[in-house]
């Protein structure tokens, strides 16, 4: 809670006998603008990392799961999902499972777009965090399994290393470490042993720009009320996504049974 100090508040506007003039409304809207901007300039709290350990055994589901195998709304129920065509593509998964990821990964994508960039990162973008459908945990290297035998090699290593490069700041190409981040892991968060190593390998590869571009546009990518559509990415799915003829899930690929839990999450077994 902001404490207001009311001499500070009084004085940024003119003194008393300037805020004597103003209508009720002025006033009201003045008041609202000096809280935000306090908001803005206090220190914030962030949770230690064994505050949010300590969370775990408070919720009955794990977060790592994937958003199509429950419901995190208390006292909520999974809905029925609409069924896949025979041959899906990508753009059917998209848009009958990836929804809950859909909004977050188009403002990426559509960030890349604005900004010029080449459209594999444009599409890395796009696919970025899609996977989480299926499981959140350590999604990067799941999504560039998921993705690997339909999408260009650099375009998959975007996908999986995005994850470790989150961890790590890089100010130059304009990616600083997220306060979200601070909030999910805890402040004093060290990255797994494998994020380290790989960020290790990252520094000195000659491909660092694939994933740390993803992380770039996936730092502003949380803009509520910005809804992005799917249109303007139609064409550069089409030229770097090979959907397969059979449809993704019968394709037979080492990846197909990923798409098929994806298909029917309600399969007992
Ligand atoms: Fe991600
Ligand atoms: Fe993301």
């Amino acid at each position: 809670m902001i404490q207001l100090d009311r001499r500070h508040f009084i004085a940024s506007l003119g003194g008393a006998a300037a805020v004597k003039l103003m209508s009720s409304e002025a006033k009201a809207e003045a008041l609202e603008a000096y809280m935000m901007a306090q908001l803005n300039t206090q220190p914030k709290k962030f949770p230690k990392a064994a505050e949010i350990e300590a969370q775990i055994e408070t919720r009955d589901y794990r977060r790592g799961v994937g958003n199509l195998f429950l419901t995190t709304q208390p006292n909520g129920k999974v809905k029925k999902l609409e069924p896949m065509p025979p041959k899906p593509t990508f753009l059917d998964f998209f848009n009958l499972r990836m929804q809950q990821t859909s909004n977050h990964v188009l403002q990426s994508a559509n960030r890349a777009m604005k900004t010029g960039m080449p459209e594999e990162i444009i599409l890395a973008c796009l696919l970025h965090d899609t996977v989480h459908a299926l499981i959140k945990v350590d999604h990067g290297y799941w999504g560039a399994q998921l993705y690997g035998p339909y999408v260009p090699e650099k375009l998959a290593f975007a996908i999986r290393y995005h994850q470790a490069l989150r961890f790590y700041e890089d100010k130059e190409a304009g990616y600083e470490y997220p306060d979200l981040y601070r909030n999910l892991f805890g402040e004093d968060y060290v990255p797994a042993p494998h994020i380290q190593a790989d960020y290790k390998m990252l520094k000195n590869h000659k491909w660092y720009m694939e994933p740390r571009l993803v992380t770039v546009n996936d730092l502003y990518a949380f803009e509520p009320g910005v809804v992005v559509k799917i249109d303007p990415f139609i064409d550069i799915i089409g030229r770097h996504f090979k959907n397969p003829k059979e449809g993704l899930g019968n394709d037979g690929s080492p990846v197909a049974h990923m798409w098929r839990a994806m298909a029917m999450p309600d399969n007992p077994l």
